[in-house]
């Protein structure tokens, strides 16, 4: 086990996902040390010098250094953001056998280190690339997390938040599924201020229900709205694993919706897909089951089965 004091992160790809993950985890001084790794040793080497002379505005300080998969063994957390990501017209599962095959060797890398934390999983297709790093690493399932919905439930609570004019921070609401093109929101548990948002369109005439549905049409199809304008997303994402990285470090026991693996929970097995899940220290604490309506079900069972497939190809 971890001989290290200090909590450390290793962070494998510093591409745009990656070094936005580490800019933010340096802005919300989360970790003592991070570690950057990417093939590309000069672009590592690089950011690790561009993020420490930001140091000094920082509101605690992080040991920020490049390195290679021997500084893995004294980590609380590895994440993994390296990888193929989408181009425009792309969907996030044509990726899954490249990113699979560069995922066997990062995986055997960090396991070579002598490694026993978490992984955080980033890369697309997340779900997949989680189950994955789950089957290379011989990690217990609690200890290989993927970042699943969070970014969509994110999209999904400022959406709504916009539209109802509240504190996105105190706007209820989960989209669960796959962090694809069969996520679903979960409309049967999502409410502002305790009020169901049912009970609000029904009670308030300028909110219906034609509104909410297009929310979610665009929580869905963000990341293809964002990559035909800019190429990649990136901010989000990189802030809502900065969230989960915290949640885990400092013992919060978050509920998130992260890629978890299912053995039973919502009549599913052997996936890992998103879900909400209360997360601490040791990793996934217990994936938390909704009541869902039929519809709910259905679709659920719709998303798990398009990964089932997938998964299978991978992992006949
Ligand atoms: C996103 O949803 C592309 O998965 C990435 O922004």
């Amino acid at each position: 086990m971890k001989k290290n004091r200090v909590n450390r992160v290793v962070l494998i790809g510093t591409g745009f996902v990656g070094s936005s993950y580490a800019f933010a985890m340096l802005n919300q001084g989360v970790a003592e040390e991070l570690v950057l790794i990417d093939l590309n040793k000069e672009k590592s080497e690089g950011d690790a010098m561009d993020l420490n002379h930001g140091m000094p505005f920082a509101p605690a300080p992080t040991k920020i250094w490049y390195g290679g998969y021997e500084e893995c063994k004294y980590a609380d957390i590895v994440v993994i953001c390296a990888g193929a990501n989408q181009k425009p017209g792309e969907t996030r599962l044509d990726l899954v056998e490249k990113n699979a095959k560069i995922f066997k060797g990062i995986v055997s890398e960090v396991m070579g280190s002598g490694f026993d934390g978490i992984f955080i999983v980033a890369t697309n297709p997340v779900d997949i690339l989680t189950y994955a790093v789950w089957k290379f690493s011989g990690l217990p399932k609690e200890r290989v997390i993927g970042s699943g919905t969070i970014l969509d439930t994110a999209r999904f609570r400022f959406l709504l938040g916009d539209y109802f004019n509240i504190d996105t921070r105190n706007v209820h609401a989960y989209i669960i599924g796959e962090h694809g093109d069969t996520e679903l929101p979960v409309w049967s548990h999502a409410d502002i201020g305790g009020k169901p948002i049912k009970t609000i369109i029904n009670e308030i005439e300028e909110y219906n229900q034609a509104d909410l549905d297009q929310i979610f049409i665009n929580v869905r199809d963000a990341a293809y709205h964002i990559i035909e304008r800019k190429g990649a997303t990136y901010y989000g994402i990189a802030m809502g694993l900065v969230r989960l990285t915290k949640a885990i470090l400092q013992n919060e026991n978050s509920i998130l919706t992260v890629s978890a693996y299912l053995d039973g929970e919502y009549a599913h097995k052997d996936i890992y897909i998103g879900v909400p899940a209360i997360v601490n220290r040791d990793g996934i604490r217990e994936v938390l089951e909704f009541e869902l309506s039929e519809d709910e079900k259905e679709k659920f069972s719709h998303s798990v089965n398009v990964l089932q497939k997938i998964k299978e190809s991978v992992f006949p």
